[in-house]
């Protein structure tokens, strides 16, 4: 409605209501390596293109003469009210779109109430995003680090910063074949963006002053190192390149960084560790398998997010919307179950919803949404998913989450 009355009033949405169009002008907006960082899957991108696909096989069934006129979308989650299904998913680097970055978003998640998941990969530190966000919810998301003193410490941080849960991300021992960046040769955490939750932490500080262990680079001059040289000092304008050069210890950051972010060894075992760190739900992102759904209730984990990362990990990779209903099947509701990757209107979380979803996280969107207008970006598409969701939820003939069930809907033909 408001959108309505503000139209009259010659006030336009400073996004695109439509999503398609949203990704498509931030595109034209974007430096054209961020866009590739962050519209790109892994491989051939199918996997990406099954978690859309995936919602067409279901089509919602409306139900009439129910009573739609007062409709309730709140949930408690891990003890916290909320105003509806949606969290942000955590998505590093941001300052590659926007140079408030996570800080604007949390902002904007602040401002309507929906629980932002600090990324282990931000371009912020989580005390700056916790500080703009009150008492409203917000989760820290965790790599698993080769060092266990920093799992720690980026656990006691999202404590003291009041975040209610701790999600560990487990699909992304090692990054996916993503081909847009191997494409143009382009990681941002190789410039050092996206290690602020490191370069803020005190144990990782500690770690920059023990010696280097990286090895010896000395190697012959060729002609290709001439030409990086050249690309090097395009990318940073002005005196950018020679700054970077004589600042060591960033240098140095990146390299430790890269040497520690995460563990590709760790197995169920050393979920015990995390559980010795703190007393908040432990939630695991990147559950496809049924089995691993199984184990993750068998070492007391409380809550899953099914997730492929959007596409940007194993290209083949299950659909989410289609790996979920055997999840739910053996969690039995004994654990909240949230979902990601490709979620992009309320119809397609209704259907999560259906089939059983707790709730489910929103990624690139939110994204695209900063890179057009910032915080009121972020605000405004994060505000239309709700009022989409509240629409199809009342229209499909429930009065509340708890009413939308599988008879909500039918496999399409
Ligand atoms: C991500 N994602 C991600 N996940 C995570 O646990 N930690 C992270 O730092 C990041 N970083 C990240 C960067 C970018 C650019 C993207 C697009 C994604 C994955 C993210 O949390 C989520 O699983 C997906 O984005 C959900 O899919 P959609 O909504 O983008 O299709």
């Amino acid at each position: 409605k408001q959108i309505y009355l503000n139209g009259f009033a010659g006030i336009l949405p400073k996004v695109e209501i439509n999503l398609q169009s949203l990704e498509d002008h931030a595109r034209a907006v974007m430096r054209p390596e961020a866009f590739a960082y962050i519209a790109g899957g892994a491989g051939n991108e199918h996997t990406m293109a099954a978690n859309r696909a995936a919602f067409e096989k279901f089509r919602i069934v409306p139900r009439m003469l129910c009573d739609v006129g007062a409709r309730d979308t709140t949930l408690t989650l891990f003890g916290k009210k909320l105003p509806s299904p949606f969290l942000l998913s955590p998505v590093g680097v941001l300052e590659m779109v926007s140079a408030d970055a996570d800080v604007a978003v949390a902002r904007a998640a602040a401002a309507l109430g929906v629980p932002y998941i600090f990324s282990n990969q931000a371009s912020r530190p989580m005390e700056a995003c916790a500080a703009v966000m009150g008492d409203q919810p917000r989760w820290f998301q965790l790599y698993w680090s080769k060092s266990n003193d920093l799992v720690a410490s980026f656990v006691q941080r999202a404590e003291k910063c009041g975040c209610s849960a701790i999600v560990v991300t487990l699909d992304t021992t090692m990054l996916g074949w993503r081909t847009r960046d191997l494409e143009i040769a382009y990681l941002p955490f190789l410039e050092g963006k996206g290690i602020a939750q490191y370069t803020s932490d005190p144990v990782f500080q500690r770690m920059l002053d023990e010696p280097d262990d990286a090895p010896d680079l000395k190697r012959k001059v060729t002609w290709r190192t001439v030409r990086g040289l050249i690309r090097m000092v395009n990318r940073y304008p002005g005196d950018g390149f020679f700054r970077k050069l004589r600042s060591g210890r960033p240098v140095k950051a990146v390299r430790k960084f890269i040497a520690t972010y995460s563990n590709p060894c760790t197995t169920w075992s050393d979920l015990r560790f995390l559980r010795t760190c703190t007393r908040l739900p432990i939630v695991l992102k990147g559950i496809l398998h049924p089995d691993d759904a199984r184990k993750a209730l068998d070492h007391g984990v409380d809550g899953l997010i099914v997730s492929n990362h959007g596409g940007r990990q194993v290209d083949g990779a299950v659909s989410t919307f289609e790996a979920l209903p055997d999840i739910i099947r053996v969690v039995d509701s004994k654990i909240p179950v949230l979902l990601d990757s490709g979620i992009r209107g309320g119809a397609d979380a209704f259907k999560a919803l259906a089939l059983g979803a707790t709730a489910v996280c929103i990624g690139r969107p939110y994204v695209y949404g900063l890179a057009l207008a910032g915080q009121q970006g972020v605000y405004e598409v994060l505000r239309n998913f709700m009022a989409d969701f509240e629409l199809t939820m009342g229209l499909a003939g429930c009065k509340n989450l708890y009413e939308i069930d599988q008879k909500s809907m039918k496999v399409a033909f």
